[in-house]
């Protein structure tokens, strides 16, 4: 084997983007995949490549030090591509030990496990750290989240992704542990657990349900394709630099009422519905708490040192993206059934 990397959380949305990329591009990389299987993790994402030879995946928990310890020593990991995490700002604000326990304390076992694996050979060792723009805070109507940005989260979940940040840096300066970090802005694509704001409103128009918009749906988000933060990720490990840090950033900020529109007029022709039909389903519901106003990223660092810039435009991947999961009914389908129900009911029902 030429590398074997460990990445984590990759049964999710990114991560499971990330393990095909990997797995396809780099037939001589062992890719261990752990993940914990958790209500947002998914082997059904894995499908067509898990009989990949130099694939392994393997349930278990980033808590679990003895675990990760095990693992580290039986694959002898070149690289660590953190992934694993709890994702989602709503889910944080109501249950907040959960993300405090797998970002931060689940990230400081993995560091720990690294540091001893790789102490005196870190020549060519990588510990990727994958993080969001939400760290940074809120901006106004203007400005963009540059490196240089201070840290500013407002949400548990931004909290502790800045925790683990800081928490991955710390063991970069004092115990001189190969690191790098991205913080990215939002996703969108195939595979994302329903729970977010696209998919959540693709399913909703599919069930001709109420669409959920926050507040007054003015709160703006720079969206990415998924595949292209899969990309962005392959160019960082192989050729970011240790110590440094790198923004992600789709250049391409959109008002959720805007988009919210826009998903209604692709439905409608998809679905053979009459125009204007889907947009009736829009419901301003009950704000967020904190609701950050607006995220907008600055990924010229990025582009000017490892030559990465989006490639998907937004017309197609957002049609793509809508077309998958009208295609991929059943997927839905097993999301969306057994607990997510109860989510939905105890997230939405109080709120509409
Ligand atoms: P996701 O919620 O879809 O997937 C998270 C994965 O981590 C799941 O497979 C889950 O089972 C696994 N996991 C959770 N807790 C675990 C634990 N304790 N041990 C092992 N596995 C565990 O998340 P996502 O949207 O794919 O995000 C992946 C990463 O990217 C996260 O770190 C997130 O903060 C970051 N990120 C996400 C976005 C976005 O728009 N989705 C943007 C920027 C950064
Ligand atoms: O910016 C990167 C972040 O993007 C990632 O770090 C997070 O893991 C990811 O979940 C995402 O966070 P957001 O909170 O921006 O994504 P979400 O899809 O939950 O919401 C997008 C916007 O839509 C946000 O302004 C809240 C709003 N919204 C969301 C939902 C779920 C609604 O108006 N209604 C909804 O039902």
């Amino acid at each position: 084997m030429e590398k074997s990397i460990l990445i984590t959380g990759g049964a999710g949305f990114i991560g499971s983007h990330v393990v095909r990329r990997f797995v396809k591009k780099y037939p001589d990389y062992r890719i261990v995949n752990l993940d914990k299987l958790t209500y947002a993790g998914n082997l059904g994402n894995l499908r067509d490549i898990e009989h990949m030879p130099a694939y392994v995946f393997v349930r278990g928990d980033i808590m679990d030090g003895d675990l990760v310890e095990r693992l580290f020593e039986q694959y002898r990991f070149d690289g660590v591509i953190h992934l694993a995490a709890e994702s989602h700002v709503d889910r944080s604000i109501s249950n907040p030990l959960e993300f405090i326990q797998t970002n931060i304390i689940g990230t400081f076992i993995l560091l720990n496990a690294a540091k001893k694996a790789w102490a005196g050979q870190e020549d060519g060792k990588l510990f990727y750290h994958i993080s969001t723009d939400e760290v940074y805070g809120s901006l106004g109507d203007t400005g963009l989240f540059t490196e240089q940005s201070p840290y500013d989260p407002r949400s548990p979940y931004s909290a502790s992704k800045a925790g683990s940040d800081h928490l991955v840096r710390a063991f970069f300066h004092t115990y001189g542990l190969p690191v790098v970090i991205t913080n990215c802005s939002n996703n969108y694509g195939p595979n994302q657990f329903p729970e977010k704001l696209i998919p959540l409103c693709i399913n909703n128009i599919k069930h001709s349900k109420p669409l959920p918009v926050y507040g007054k749906g003015e709160n703006v988000r720079d969206w990415l394709y998924v595949e292209d933060h899969a990309a962005a990720i392959d160019v960082v490990f192989h050729r970011g630099k240790a110590g440094e840090t790198y923004n992600i950033g789709g250049n391409n900020e959109w008002k959720n009422i805007d988009l919210v529109r826009r998903l209604c007029t692709i439905m409608d022709r998809e679905l053979g519905r009459a125009e204007g039909s889907s947009e009736k389903l829009i419901t301003f519901v009950k704000d967020r708490a904190g609701h950050d106003l607006r995220y907008a990223i600055d990924a010229s660092k990025i582009r000017d040192e490892l030559g990465w810039t989006p490639s998907v435009h937004f017309d197609e991947g957002f049609a793509g993206t809508v077309g998958w999961y009208l295609q991929n009914g059943q997927w839905l389908q097993e999301v969306t059934s057994g607990d997510y129900q109860k989510y939905y009911e105890s997230q939405y029902l109080r709120k509409t």
